[in-house]
């Protein structure tokens, strides 16, 4: 019996004898060797089998192997300097375990998208989603280090819940016995309870929108990263944004190199992503539109368009702060110096990927937070826990939400969320 090893740890065993597992993703031939590409999840390694090696018969079987074949593979590793990895295989012998019993739908030619959607289950087993997928978890992991080692302690909250946090259109309504309740939009009330008794906190789930958009940047289930700090203001709240970015880019540039040349991601855009951020006011950001030859004025919300011409005059993330509190959330904090405004954040990605991160100092009045609940006409019991937090020993505090999805497709520079998640539910699509 050999060593079991995996492809991208194969050039630690030059010289070496071992078994490999995987799957056939492609093969040639030259007639006298059969060249197989095998993939394990771990990256795709060469193969290469010669009659002498072989024999006749398993040489000839070699030949006919199909795609998504699954086999183990014993063989010599040997350095080869055209290979991404360093090394190839030369097979001494390999056994079946599973031959498709179909033609594998999905072929190196151009499928188009709707096709590779409605496989996605198999979509997911190609180079490409592989390196993405593997990038998404690098993420995910950069995110929790990041937290994890600053005295943050993670809260989950729930995903049952019985009000809004973001507004009442965009929540999906699910039978709870003889009640109501909602998917959550966002677990920041809850972490905002966390910070009141851990200090620290991040809330890191699933979150669900209704919102009737089919755009590039929506799925109506996402995960975000909600961090909620107590006795933060809101240039703490956008330092810990900058520090956040900042960290998770550089681990990423730093892990997972490989797979973002496999998606061939330039570089050189993320390496940009150095402190410190630019801050502009909304106001400004409005002047910038306008001077863009952009038709807005002050009340107006920013959509994928302002988005994308605000994100061109910068080489890395924009934080845009102090919006109109009229287009924001109830639980925003007015800025005393301007009341028109809100003491808000929001982050936009460079490069045209829209808003990674909204956050803000959070209202710590009683009465104003009230008054807040009245205006937005949500229904008072509903929050009453919450406004409980401000009866005892209410002190300032910020947080913001991170989504995911956005940060995938902008560290690998894909067009649409679609393809940042293994499963995407959109508006159209809860399959497979
Ligand atoms: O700006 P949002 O709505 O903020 C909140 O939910 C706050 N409660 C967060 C907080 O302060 N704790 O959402 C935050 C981020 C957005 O910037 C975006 O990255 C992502 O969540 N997001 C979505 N991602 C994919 N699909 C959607 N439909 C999204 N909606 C928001
Ligand atoms: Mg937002």
């Amino acid at each position: 019996m050999l060593a079991h090893v995996y492809i991208e740890d194969l050039h630690r065993h030059v010289g070496e004898e071992v078994t490999l597992k995987g799957w056939i993703y492609g093969k040639r031939s030259s007639g006298k060797l059969h060249f197989l590409q095998v993939r394990d999840g771990t990256g795709i390694v060469q193969c290469v089998a010669s009659k002498a090696d072989l024999g006749d018969e398993p040489f000839a079987r070699a030949d006919k192997l199909a795609h998504e074949t699954s086999l183990t593979i014993d063989g010599t590793v040997r350095e080869d300097k055209r290979s991404p990895l360093g090394v190839e295989l030369h097979v001494k012998g390999f056994t079946v375990f599973a031959e498709p019993t179909r033609e594998y739908p999905i072929s190196p030619k151009d499928h188009g998208t709707a096709f590779l959607m409605d496989n996605r289950h198999l979509w997911l087993r190609s180079k490409r989603q592989v390196a993405i997928l593997r990038i998404r978890a690098e993420i995910i992991k950069a995110i929790r280090n990041y937290f994890d080692s600053r005295g943050f302690t993670l809260l989950d909250a729930p995903i049952f819940t019985p009000a809004a946090c973001e507004g009442t259109s965009s929540l999906f309504e699910v039978n709870y016995f003889d009640d109501k309740a909602y998917l959550t939009q966002s677990g920041q009330l809850y972490g905002e309870a966390g910070a009141m008794a851990l200090g620290k906190v991040y809330v890191f789930g699933p979150t669900f929108r209704a919102e009737k958009s089919k755009t590039r940047r929506h799925l109506t289930e996402f995960w975000m990263v909600e961090p909620e700090v107590a006795w933060l203001d809101l240039d703490g709240d956008m330092d810990l944004a900058e520090d956040l970015l900042v960290e998770v880019v550089a681990q990423v540039l730093k892990n997972r190199r490989a797979e973002l040349q496999i998606i061939e991601r330039d570089l050189t855009k993320l390496e940009n992503v150095k402190k410190p951020f630019p801050r502009i006011r909304y106001e400004e950001a409005i002047a910038l539109l306008q001077r863009k030859g952009k038709d807005c004025k002050f009340g107006d919300d920013f959509g994928a368009d302002e988005e994308t011409a605000i994100s061109e005059e910068f080489d890395r993330p924009v934080m845009i702060h102090r919006y109109p509190s009229s287009i924001k959330s109830f639980y925003m904090k007015r800025d005393p110096e301007d009341p028109r405004t809100a003491l808000c954040v929001d982050v936009i990605a460079p490069e045209g990927y829209g808003e990674i991160i909204g956050g803000s100092q959070r209202e710590d009045d009683l009465a104003l937070l009230e008054a807040r609940l009245d205006e937005h006409k949500l229904p008072r019991e509903s929050f009453e826990w919450y406004l409980d937090l401000r009866r005892y020993g209410s002190v300032p505090h910020a947080g913001f939400g991170l989504g995911v999805e956005r940060t995938v497709a902008w560290l690998c520079g894909l067009h649409h969320v679609r393809e940042t998640i293994p499963f995407p539910r959109m508006m159209e699509k809860i399959t497979p």
